[in-house]
């Protein structure tokens, strides 16, 4: 059984089986229509969202099935403290499949572990959207003809934009892509992230202070929202929450053929002057959403009972109860499960349900 905690539990070509396939139902939006009908998805969210939620919603009734499930925990038996894998093996008897957002990182991995249907995460605190980067690879396909060869700046929040790190590691696995980051100090991507992603895959990389300074060589633009929800220190939420904002004149400097993606919602780094710009991709990105899903959710039941579609091994997690997360979002310190731990490629220990250094 196949489920997606992260980009990487997919192999490359399932990942472009995914995506193509997305493109397959966009252009035979018929034949589909009640390929899926009789089964159930879940969508279990401990976490405020309008674009995942309701595209998954919408992706399971376009395939002719049926969606149960929360938008808000405190109406569920969550409030009277049931745990991630209690609520996931009482929700597996009820549909064929789980889409999961929560606040805690490493919540879906727990769910996924215990789990007889496939669990998709829908976002983990910072940690994992996966989801969002397979929309962003096939937008970026639809828009540009190729995923291959890009040059993609990253804009804005790189700390915890969840959706940076995912589409970042999946795009490691594609040919001579160039990233360019472009944050405030405070908001930089996470050294690991440059570290085991980026240097270890060979992939080219490098920080500028600047939109301005990288607009004409982009071919993507991923903007991304400053989190308030993710600080812990509001002053330093209100010192860097304006740090970039993309505007019409700064549109000018880019190339004529380029998509700006952001996964939304925004709250000023787009002005609104940009949305009739050809290359603002940002709600056609929306839409695809929608396809994307209604391909992964199609494929993993397809791949349920499939053995050359299964989870990834880790023979090198290891269980250690002398050592301790120290991230307070992560599950591993609000509910009972294993101490589990995993050394990075720069012999760095790190925790298996949110990736934080130990
Ligand atoms: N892109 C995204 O995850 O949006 P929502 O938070 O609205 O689901």
């Amino acid at each position: 059984m196949k489920h997606l905690i992260d980009p990487t539990d997919l192999t490359k070509e399932e990942i472009d089986h995914i995506v193509s396939f997305a493109e397959k139902i966009i252009a035979n939006r018929e034949e589909f229509r009640d390929s899926l009908k009789y089964h159930k998805l879940a969508t279990l969210f401990y976490e405020p969202s309008t674009r995942t939620r309701l595209s998954f919603t919408s992706a399971m009734m376009e395939l002719g099935g049926n969606v149960l499930g929360f938008s808000d925990a405190k109406n569920t038996s969550v409030s009277k403290g049931e745990t991630v894998a209690d609520t996931v093996r009482v929700v597996e008897n009820f549909v064929d499949v789980v889409a999961m957002r929560h606040p805690l990182e490493g919540a879906p991995y727990v769910a996924s572990k215990v789990s007889r249907v496939p669990v998709i995460n829908a976002g983990d605190g910072s940690h994992a959207h996966p989801t969002q980067t397979l929309t962003d690879l096939l937008t970026i396909k639809r828009e540009l003809g190729h995923i291959d060869g890009i040059t993609i700046g990253f804009c804005g929040d790189l700390k915890f934009g969840r959706t940076v790190h995912s589409l970042i590691k999946a795009l490691s696995r594609y040919e001579n892509i160039k990233v360019i980051l472009i944050a405030p100090y405070e908001l930089r991507l996470p050294d690991y992230i440059k570290q085991d992603v980026c240097a270890k895959q060979g992939m080219d990389f490098r920080e500028v202070k600047t939109l301005e300074e990288v607009m004409p060589e982009l071919d993507v633009l991923y903007m991304t929202r400053v989190q308030q929800e993710r600080f812990l220190d509001m002053e330093e939420f209100e010192r860097v929450k304006n740090s970039f904002v993309l505007t019409s004149e700064k549109m000018k400097l880019s190339k004529e053929k380029m998509a700006v993606l952001h996964p939304l919602p925004r709250v000023n780094e787009i002005l609104p002057e940009v949305d009739a710009d050809p290359r603002a991709a940002y709600f056609r990105q929306v839409e695809n959403g929608k396809f994307v899903r209604m391909s992964l959710i199609y494929n993993l039941l397809q791949w349920k009972d499939d053995p050359a579609h299964t989870m990834p091994e880790h023979p090198e997690y290891f269980k250690d109860t002398s050592i301790h997360c120290h991230n307070p979002k992560c599950i591993c310190n609000h509910e009972n499960v294993d101490p589990l731990f995993h050394k990075s490629g720069d012999g760095v220990i790190r925790c298996v349900y949110c990736d934080s250094r130990i």
